[in-house]
Formats: structure tokens, C-alpha cells, sequence
């Protein structure tokens, strides 16, 4: 369908034994029962992405591109580190910049707080790059919906909180669909 929305849910985290891939497809599972867009798992591992700049980088930094353009909104999954995002998600947002504008976006985080302080400072960068941060976000504790901090077992209260964002995403994406034509 032409009008479809496609959203892309963006691992946040690359280090072996991380746990962003457990709680992406959570957010997955959650919104492909919804039938209302269709839903990506974008890992930032997979493309390789040099450090900006780097002049061997250019096929790489294309295909993030050309990724980023293919979708109309973002769900982030945010893993906390030294109190912001990880280093890796911020050349990812770094890499690209046009095909991030007029975009929605909901944020996934986790950490000993929830990963609130990463998802405060993506929320400021997301507004440096036109990208509509929504309001409500699901924020994981590692205490709480993590066994041994590495077996993902989300509380059921996060169910209704993950739909809610998606509401907003989806309805946000759609809304600044004409600024993007
Ligand atoms: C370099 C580093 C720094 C971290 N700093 C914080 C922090 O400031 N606050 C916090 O709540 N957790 C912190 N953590 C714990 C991570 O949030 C936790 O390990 C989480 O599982 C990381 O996500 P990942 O497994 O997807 O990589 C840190 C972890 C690493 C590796």
C-alpha cells in the first residue's frame, strides 16, 4: 500500500553481549500485532559505520542513508552509557542528516534508571535534526526487567506504555508525510 507507513526500530547498542537486540524484537512483536505499519528491526551493527569522515567510508555511509530514506519513523532503543547515548548511535546520527527531517520518533530505553539521561540528551540531537521526539516513552530498569542484567523480562506494565508510543509515532509520521514529498 503506497500509504503505509514504515517504521524502523533502530538498535542503539553494537558491543558483543549487548541486550538492545532482546528488547528490539519485543518492541517488534508488540507492534506487528498491531497491523497499522510495518515494522523493521534496523541494527546499526550490521552497516559498519566508520566514524564520520572517514574517506573509506563512503559505501557505508551510503547505505545507512539510502536505509534512513526508505523509512518515515523511528522507534530508538537506547541503552544508557556514562549517563547518554552510546557512541555508536551518535555517529549513526551523526552519518546522515536530511534523510533524518520531518521524521517521528519514540524512545526505548533502559539502564539503572531507565536510561532516562541517554534518552534526555537523544531527545536534544533529535531536535538539532528536525526529528518529532514524541512524549511517551517506556523506560526499562535494569533491575527490574532484566534477569542478571542480561535476560530481558519486561513488567507486564510496559505493554500499554509501548503501544501508546507507537500511537504517537505512527500518527506523527503520517502527519509530516506532506513536508517530506
Ligand atoms: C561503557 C558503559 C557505560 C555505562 N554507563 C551507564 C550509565 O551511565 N548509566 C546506566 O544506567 N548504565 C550504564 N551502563 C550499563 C548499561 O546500561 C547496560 O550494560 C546495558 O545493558 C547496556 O546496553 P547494551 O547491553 O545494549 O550494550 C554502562 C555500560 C557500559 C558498557
Amino acid at each position: 500500500m503506497a500509504n503505509e507507513l514504515k517504521i524502523g526500530i533502530i538498535l542503539g547498542s553494537t558491543r558483543p553481549g549487548r541486550v538492545s537486540p532482546q528488547v528490539g524484537k519485543w518492541v517488534k512483536e508488540i507492534a506487528d500485532k498491531r497491523n497499522d505499519a510495518t515494522y523493521e528491526i534496523v541494527d546499526i551493527r550490521t552497516f559498519n559505520l566508520p566514524f564520520l569522515g572517514d574517506p573509506d567510508g563512503e559505501a557505508q555511509f551510503n547505505a545507512w542513508k539510502e536505509k534512513l530514506n526508505t523509512l518515515d519513523g523511528f522507534v530508538f532503543i537506547v541503552a544508557e552509557y556514562n549517563h547518554s547515548i552510546t557512541g555508536a548511535l551518535k555517529n549513526a546520527l551523526d552519518c546522515a542528516r536530511d534523510e533524518w527531517n520531518n521524521k517521528a520518533a519514540g524512545i526505548v530505553s533502559y539502564g539503572s534508571t531507565g536510561g532516562a539521561r541517554a534518552a534526555e540528551h537523544l531527545r536534544g540531537i533529535l531536535g538539532e535534526l528536525s526529528v518529532a521526539d514524541v512524549r511517551i516513552h517506556p523506560t526499562l530498569s535494569l533491575f527490574l526487567d532484566f534477569e542478571n542484567f542480561t535476560t530481558f523480562k519486561p513488567q507486564a506494565l510496559h505493554l500499554d506504555n509501548v503501544n501508546i508510543m507507537l500511537d504517537q509515532v505512527n500518527a506523527w509520521s503520517r502527519a509530516l508525510k506532506p513536508l517530506r514529498n
